[in-house]
Order: structure tokens, then C-alpha cells, then sequence
């Protein structure tokens, strides 16, 4: 019954993840890094040292962050919605009260809106029955698991494919990260310091499935992206087609190389995609969905995808160094 249960609260989860992900937690869900800090001293340590955290500092006083919003025509840049969308946490009391800027990209920004969870994710001493049941509410609420790695992997994409066209056209914005959520997670934002006490990197197995879910939610996040671009000669476009096209690219290799069922189910999805402006908005749409319902099976239930490692290997270093 239990099973049952944790099933449909998962196939739900789904459902409510393909209509959105967004970037930004809502204030008033959320209870800030200084909470988690009660619990998980060492894990907001590493943070605070992060870009992650520092941009909060830095991004409104750079250079480029001024010049952005100029050409935005912004006043200033902290109070733009658009800009806290990725660089700021906010927190209000209630809905419907005004929002401080708390923090830069925090805890809640990544591990999903708080309010709900906080509190009871950290019961000591459950049985394991209630274990289940905990998680499963507390994912239920918002929280989003180290061990969901597409639900991760999404909220990652979510900024750092910036999915935003004016903002790259007319602003001059960076049209999305390198992004690689191997590299890009092992490294200088590491903080895998609850459990383990050294910050050891994610085991081989983990690896590989965040390789398989950064390539799926590249493409889900940019199929969802080129589905509202206004002009198909910007600089958006372009740079977010060339990264479509490398996506699949790389995910068609994973599919051959593996053999597994899902990997090429969602590659399946894009094989015969016609990557270029304009695309066909339904088939865009139905492959969005189908790409995130395959991925999250395939997260939840893993696979076997040692032949990727070589690929793994051949991406090089880590960005940047963890810290101790
Ligand atoms: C009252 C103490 C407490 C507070 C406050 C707290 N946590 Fe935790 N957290 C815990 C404990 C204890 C665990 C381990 C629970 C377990 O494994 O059964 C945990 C586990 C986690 C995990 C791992 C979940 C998993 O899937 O294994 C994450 C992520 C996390 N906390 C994030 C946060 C964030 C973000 C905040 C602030 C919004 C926060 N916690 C606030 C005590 C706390
Ligand atoms: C969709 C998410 C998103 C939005 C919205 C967004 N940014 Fe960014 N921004 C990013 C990401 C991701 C990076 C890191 C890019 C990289 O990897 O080089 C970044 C980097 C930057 C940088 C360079 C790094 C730094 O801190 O100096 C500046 C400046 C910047 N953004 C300013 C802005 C301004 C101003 C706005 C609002 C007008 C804005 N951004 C809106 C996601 C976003
Ligand atoms: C709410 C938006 C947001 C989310 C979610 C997010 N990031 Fe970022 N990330 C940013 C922004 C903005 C920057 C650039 C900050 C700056 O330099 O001012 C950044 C910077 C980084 C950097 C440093 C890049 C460099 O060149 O030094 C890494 C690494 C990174 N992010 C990894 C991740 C990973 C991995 C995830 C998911 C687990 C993630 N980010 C989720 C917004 C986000
Ligand atoms: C940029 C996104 C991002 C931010 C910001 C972030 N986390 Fe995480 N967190 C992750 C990812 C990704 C993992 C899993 C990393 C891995 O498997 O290597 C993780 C893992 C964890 C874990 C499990 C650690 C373990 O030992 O396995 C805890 C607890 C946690 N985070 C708490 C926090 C707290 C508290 C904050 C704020 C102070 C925070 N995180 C900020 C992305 C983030």
C-alpha cells in the first residue's frame, strides 16, 4: 500500500514538474540559508564561498552587471524581477507582503522551496516505515533530493540556460552557461559534507546518471525555450540551437554506447527533430513531455551505464576546487 502510495505521489510529482520549473522559489515558501544553517553548519560554510552566494555581493556592482541593465532599463538591477529570478533569494512573510533580498542563489534556490519541509525532514530517529512516508511528503512539499537527479538537474537548467531571449538580445546577457552537471557539481559548489564528514565526490554510478540527466534536461529546458523564441536570427536563438544540436549529438552517443532502454527513448524523442527556426510548437511540446517523463523513470529506477566513463573521463577537471 505504502509502495502504491509513493508511486502516485511520484507519477504526480511528474506531472506537476513538466508544467514548471521555475528558477526562483517563491518568498513566502521560503525560510532562507541562516534556518539550514542550524543543522547543516558546514554545508552553509562552503556556500557562502560560493558564486553561488557571492553574487549577491558581487553581480550588482560589476561592470557588466550595470551595463545589463542599462540596456534593460532597469533602475537597479537588486530590485529587478528579472534578475532576482537567478541571482537572488527573496523572502516574505505572507504572499501577499513585500519581499526582502535575503540572499544570492541559496539552499532553497536548489533544494526547492522550504516552508513545508524544513522542519520535518529532519526528524532524528525515524523508523523505518516513517522514513518513507517522511521523504515522501517532504518531496510532496517541495524538497527536491540529492537522489532525484533530473529534478536537480532541471532546477540547474533552469538558470543556467538563461531561457530568457531579451535579456541575451537586448541585454547582452551570456546566452547560458557551459553547463556540464558533472563538472559543474563536483566542483568549487561541492558540499557533500552531511553524510560524509570529507566532501567526497559523487560515486562512479551517480556520476553517470548526471551525465545522462544534464544532457536530458539541456534538452528539455531548451526545446521549452525555442518554443517561445520571438527572433529566429538573434543571438539567442542561435546559440540556444547550436546547444540543442550538441545535446543530442552527445545524447545519441550516450544511447549507443549504453544500449539502455530510457537513454534511448529520449533520444528517440530528438533523433529526427528538425533543429532549425521556425520549429513546430507541437511537436516541440509533446517531446518536452516526453523526454521529462522518460528521465525521471529512468533517475528513479537507474540503469546500468558504465560504458559511459570514458566520455565522463574525457571531460576533464572538475570547475574548480571543493572545498574543505
Ligand atoms: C533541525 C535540523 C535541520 C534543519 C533546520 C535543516 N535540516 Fe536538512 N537535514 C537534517 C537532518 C537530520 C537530515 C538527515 C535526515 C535523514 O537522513 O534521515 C537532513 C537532510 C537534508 C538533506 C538530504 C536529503 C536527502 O535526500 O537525503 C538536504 C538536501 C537538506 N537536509 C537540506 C536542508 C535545507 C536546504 C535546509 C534549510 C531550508 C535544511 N536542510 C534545514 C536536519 C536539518
Ligand atoms: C535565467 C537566469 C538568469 C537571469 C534571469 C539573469 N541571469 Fe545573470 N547570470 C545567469 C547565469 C547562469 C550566469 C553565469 C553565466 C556563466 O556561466 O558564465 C549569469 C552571469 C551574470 C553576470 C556575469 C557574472 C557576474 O556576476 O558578474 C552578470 C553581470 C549578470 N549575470 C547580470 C544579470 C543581470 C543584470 C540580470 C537582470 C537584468 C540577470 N543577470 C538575469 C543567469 C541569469
Ligand atoms: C537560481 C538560479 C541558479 C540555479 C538553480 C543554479 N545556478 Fe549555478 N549559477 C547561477 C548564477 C547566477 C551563477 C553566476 C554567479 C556569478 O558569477 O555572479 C552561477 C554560477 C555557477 C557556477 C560557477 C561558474 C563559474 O564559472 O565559476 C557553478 C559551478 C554552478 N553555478 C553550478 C550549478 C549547479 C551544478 C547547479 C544545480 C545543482 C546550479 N548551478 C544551479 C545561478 C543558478
Ligand atoms: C547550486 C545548487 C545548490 C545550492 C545553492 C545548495 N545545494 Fe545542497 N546540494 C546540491 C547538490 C547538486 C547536491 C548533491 C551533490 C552530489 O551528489 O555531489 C547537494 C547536496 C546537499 C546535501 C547532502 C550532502 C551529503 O553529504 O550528501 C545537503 C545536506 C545539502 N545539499 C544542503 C544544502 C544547504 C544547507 C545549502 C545552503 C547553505 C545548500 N545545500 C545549497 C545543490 C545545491
Amino acid at each position: 500500500m505504502l509502495g502504491r502510495l509513493v508511486k502516485i505521489g511520484f507519477v504526480l510529482l511528474c506531472v506537476a514538474g513538466i508544467e514548471s520549473s521555475p528558477a526562483s522559489p517563491d518568498p513566502w515558501r521560503v525560510t532562507g540559508p541562516e534556518e539550514c544553517a542550524e543543522c547543516h553548519r558546514v554545508e552553509y560554510r562552503i556556500w557562502e564561498e560560493t558564486p553561488h552566494s557571492l553574487t549577491y555581493e558581487s553581480m550588482p556592482d560589476s561592470e557588466d552587471g550595470v551595463a545589463i541593465g542599462e540596456k534593460m532599463d532597469l533602475d537597479d538591477v537588486v530590485e529587478a524581477e528579472l534578475c532576482q529570478t537567478c541571482h537572488l533569494t527573496l523572502q516574505s512573510e505572507g504572499e501577499d507582503e513585500p519581499a526582502d533580498v535575503i540572499a544570492g542563489v541559496s539552499c532553497d534556490s536548489c533544494h526547492g522551496a522550504s516552508v513545508d519541509w524544513n522542519k520535518p525532514h529532519g526528524k532524528e530517529n525515524k523508523t523505518s516505515e516513517e522514513e518513507i512516508e517522511l521523504w515522501a511528503a517532504a518531496e510532496a512539499a517541495g524538497l527536491i533530493r540529492p537522489g532525484n537527479v533530473y529534478a536537480f538537474a532541471r532546477n540547474c537548467l533552469g538558470c543556467h540556460l538563461v531561457p530568457q531571449e531579451a535579456l541575451v538580445n537586448t541585454g547582452g546577457h551570456a546566452a547560458g552557461s557551459k553547463f556540464n552537471l558533472v563538472t559543474w557539481s563536483q566542483g568549487k559548489i561541492r558540499h557533500n559534507t552531511f553524510y560524509t564528514v570529507d566532501n567526497n565526490e559523487a560515486s562512479a554510478e551517480r556520476k553517470r546518471m548526471m551525465a545522462v540527466m544534464g544532457v536530458a534536461a539541456e534538452l528539455e529546458i531548451g526545446l521549452k525555450a525555442i518554443a517561445g523564441i520571438e527572433d529566429k536570427d538573434g543571438k539567442y536563438a542561435q546559440a540556444l540551437l547550436k546547444r540543442l544540436q550538441k545535446a543530442r549529438s552527445t545524447l545519441g552517443n550516450m544511447a549507443a554506447k549504453t544500449g539502455v532502454a530510457q537513454v534511448q527513448a529520449i533520444y528517440a524523442e530528438v533523433e529526427d527533430m528538425n533543429m532549425t527556426l521556425p520549429m513546430d510548437n507541437a511537436i516541440v511540446t509533446a517531446a518536452v513531455t516526453a523526454i521529462a517523463t522518460s528521465a525521471m523513470a529512468l533517475s528513479e529506477k537507474g540503469a546500468d551505464l558504465g560504458e559511459l566513463d570514458a566520455l565522463i573521463e574525457s571531460w576533464g577537471e572538475y570547475l574548480g576546487e571543493p572545498q574543505q
